[in-house]
């Protein structure tokens, strides 16, 4: 948490010290419009100065985001009462994010998740990656997007403040084929949405299969666990995989197993269940077959304690649940505070892991004339 004097430079923050229903009508009455505001952040390791761009929308609740792997840092939003808390994981420097970071936030490219043994080939020509993730190749490689310093904008609309962040991944960055141009453009929406549009194009034939890393915790970054989070998964069918957590090939119905989430269950309630699946991943880390096309409802999260809702839409085929399974309980974070083992969750809409070696999986090739496009939405409310 930044501390009450730097909150309250944005008048509209003063949520922050209010509690209850009666803070909130104040504060729509009294509310500036929406705002856009940038503050150096530091330095990365190279000496790149980037900025944190904080989106204030019409009712006080914010989004700030860094430039430096497109890193939604903080998104503060409020409980039943009206309390605003920050709801995601993250750090509150760069250094942190470079050396401790399990992709915080994170923009993620050029492939979401794992591609088998780092390799596909693509028009009959091997491509090789780096291989950080067992003998896989995860989120992109060494330095994938989420290590990249991004060009930001910072866009307005009524209704809405936004941020446009572009990076550039020239031809066989990472191992990968082709001048990649991609856009990000985080909208803050005065109803509490994060919509995230992705646009790319490329100049070779090549695979893309970017992703939004945030780890949610609906009590607040750091309040303990998301076992008590209750979570509904429109989702028939998942992905399994291998002991290496690359997907078997095959999608499985979710009815009668712990990935079963079409009606609300908490996290915790099978997580620990004896389940050959859940051990691969040390709990929930699986890509969800989202059923139905186009941008549509994907899952909802709602934490009883606090009271907040958490909805995710997109366009894409699956979204990947991950539990923090692989957080240790030592990590500590923004203001100091602890992340429990499971003190957050993900859910990162995508296209299935390791889709260039899956023909049978949608594809997640891009060709020269073609425009990549995702939408993904976090909507945030109370109930
Ligand atoms: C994804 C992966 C997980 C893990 C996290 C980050 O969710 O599937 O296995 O790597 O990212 O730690």
């Amino acid at each position: 948490m930044k501390s009450l004097a730097q909150l309250s430079k944005r008048g509209s923050a003063r949520v922050a010290f209010l509690g209850g229903v009666a803070a909130l009508a104040l504060l729509a009455a009294s509310a500036s419009a929406d705002s856009i505001t940038q503050k150096p952040f530091g330095k990365t390791k190279n000496g790149e100065a980037v900025s944190l761009y904080t989106l204030t929308n019409a009712h006080g609740a914010q989004v700030r985001i860094t430039n430096y792997g497109g890193i939604v840092q903080s998104i503060y939003v409020p409980d039943r009462r009206g309390r605003l808390g920050d709801v995601v994981l993250g750090f509150d420097s760069i250094p942190r994010y470079e050396k401790d970071s399990p992709y915080f936030g994170a923009l993620i490219g050029r492939y979401g998740n794992r591609i088998a043994k780092g390799r596909f080939t693509l028009d009959g020509k091997t491509y090789k990656l780096f291989v950080n993730n067992g003998p896989n190749s995860l989120h992109g490689g060494k330095v994938g997007f989420d290590k990249k310093v991004w060009t930001a904008v910072p866009v307005k609309h009524p209704g809405s403040v936004g941020l446009a962040l572009s990076y550039l991944s020239k031809d066989g960055e990472e191992g990968y084929p082709g001048n990649l141009n991609t856009t990000v453009v985080y909208t803050w929406t005065d109803d509490d949405a994060l919509r995230i549009v992705y646009t790319a194009k490329t100049d070779k034939d090549t695979v893309f299969n970017p992703t939004n890393h945030s780890y949610f915790n609906l009590n607040g970054a750091g309040n303990g666990t998301i076992l008590d989070t209750r979570l509904m998964i429109n989702a028939d069918q998942f992905t399994p995989v291998d002991k290496t957590q690359i997907p078997i090939g095959i999608q499985r119905p979710v009815a009668g197993t712990p990935f079963d989430f079409r009606r609300p269950h908490a996290i915790g309630e099978r997580i620990d269940q004896k389940n050959a699946q859940l051990a691969t991943g040390s709990g929930y880390d699986h890509n969800f077959v989202v059923n139905g096309s186009g941008l549509r409802l994907a899952v909802r999260a709602y934490a009883p304690r606090s009271g907040r809702v958490l909805t995710e839409y997109t366009d894409q085929p699956g979204v990947q649940l991950y539990t923090g399974n692989f957080l240790t309980g030592t990590l500590k974070g923004k203001g100091g505070k602890t992340y429990a083992h499971r003190g957050a969750f993900a859910l990162e809409a995508q296209h299935f892991p390791d889709s260039p070696n899956h023909p049978q999986f949608p594809t997640t090739e891009l060709k020269p004339g073609e425009t990549y496009h995702q939408t993904t939405v976090y909507q945030f409310s109370v109930r």
